[in-house]
């Protein structure tokens, strides 16, 4: 499979209560195409809050050694707006398969957040799929993505 990213590096995943069934079928579907992943939990759908798992998925994706972040909660609101705390990140809240590609090609999105109570299960591997593949395009998009970190 092609990818913008560095595919030999493990990708992160991580999720709250909410989003833990879709989480667990995501990682089925990236067994499947044999690749390398860390799961940061949550491990059951007891009641959890979100920033303790945004927050480790967003470190380990900023500090360059995954390939990139899956987050998933009820809205995807809660963990996108936790990982975009981090300088680095670019996480972009997805909702469909064209959105998945659109915040690769414009946003350069280095985590996709999913909202576990609003799409399938089969959308939300579609999504991935196509994030995972597709190219940022630069050009005017670079200039914008680099004005995106405070400084
Ligand atoms: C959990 O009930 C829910 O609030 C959480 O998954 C998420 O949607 C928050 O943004």
């Amino acid at each position: 499979m092609h990818s913008p990213f560095d595919l030999r590096k493990p990708i992160a995943i991580g999720s709250d209560h909410a989003g833990y069934e879709y989480k667990e079928d995501l990682i089925s579907f990236l067994e499947g195409k044999g690749l390398a992943f860390k799961d940061f939990g949550t491990h059951s759908k007891d009641s959890v809050d979100y920033p303790d798992f945004a927050h480790p998925v967003a470190s380990a994706v900023e500090s360059g050694e995954y390939a990139f972040g899956i987050l998933l909660c009820g809205t995807a609101n809660g963990v996108a707006i936790t990982a975009n705390k981090h300088q680095g990140i670019r996480a972009a809240l997805c909702w469909g398969e064209e959105i998945a590609k659109v915040v690769r090609q414009h946003n350069d999105a280095n985590i996709i957040c999913i909202p576990a109570r609003f799409v399938r299960e089969g959308d939300a591997e579609k999504m991935v799929a196509l994030f995972m593949t597709t190219e940022f395009e630069g050009g005017r998009h670079a200039a914008r993505v680099n004005k995106i970190a405070c400084a």
